[in-house]
């Protein structure tokens, strides 16, 4: 299965992840995690992508593209994957069907992870991540064992730099201007299914799973 996660800032599209790349053995691309990585690492993509993620912008359609067009290459791909945040402009979408025709394949499904916006604050200041694997809580919808402590490792937890009431702001405006038209491409070609991600995360799993059926 060759899939995309679509939806806001905390619409659970990282949390549902993990769930859904174990069922189907599929691989799990997530261009803001590549880009967090880079940034901290300090290689030349992250210092260009830095500054935009800082602020709430979305980086340079071109090196988001390169970062993907090299991923679905990846032997380990080939079997399919989960795109968390990309394509997030038309003409990401418009390159990825592109490199995609080129190796013959599609998209089978795009997942519109629809929610309101007046939920996505409490979801994004109460986020907490154990940093190497990704594993994502919250401090009252999904709590760790150990407040501040990964459950499997104990090692701490950390806070996305990007994760303030502020930059939530121009992450939404950022969305609705240049990812709502995303969807709206793939609706006309049939790939879109929309789940009621407002709910709890294990009846999304359900939607998910329905879904993908
Ligand atoms: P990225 O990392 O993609 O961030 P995002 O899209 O803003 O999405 P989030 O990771 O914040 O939300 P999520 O949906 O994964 O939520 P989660 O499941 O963790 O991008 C970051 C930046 O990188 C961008 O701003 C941009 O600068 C750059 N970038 C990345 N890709 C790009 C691209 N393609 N083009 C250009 N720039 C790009 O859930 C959130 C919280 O809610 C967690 O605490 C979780 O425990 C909790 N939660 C989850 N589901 C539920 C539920 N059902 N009920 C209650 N709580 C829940
Ligand atoms: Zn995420």
């Amino acid at each position: 299965k060759r899939l995309i996660l679509i939806g806001p800032p905390g619409s659970g599209k990282g949390t549902q992840s993990p769930i859904i790349k174990e069922e189907y053995c599929l691989c799990h691309l997530a261009t803001g995690d590549m880009l967090r990585a880079a940034v901290a690492a300090k290689t030349p993509l992250g210092v260009k992508a830095k500054e935009a993620m800082e602020k709430g912008e979305l980086v340079s359609d071109d090196l988001v593209v390169g970062i993907i067009d090299e991923a679905i290459k990846r032997p380990s791909c080939q079997k399919g994957f989960i795109l968390d945040g990309f394509p997030r402009t038309v003409v990401q979408a418009e390159k990825l069907d592109d490199m995609l025709a080129k190796q013959g394949t599609k998209i089978d499904k795009v997942l519109n992870f629809a929610i309101d916006d007046a939920i996505l604050e409490e979801r994004i200041t109460g986020r907490w991540i154990h940093p190497s694997t990704g594993r994502t809580y919250h401090s009252k919808f999904a709590p760790p064992k150990v407040p501040g402590l990964d459950d499997v490792t104990s090692e701490p937890l950390i806070q996305r730099k990007d994760d303030t009431a502020a930059v939530l702001k121009s992450r939404l405006e950022a969305f609705h201007k240049q990812t709502e038209p995303v969807i709206a491409y793939y609706s006309k070609k049939g790939a879109v299914v929309n789940l009621q991600a407002e709910k709890p995360p294990k009846e999304v799993t359900t939607e998910v799973q329905k879904a993908l059926l």
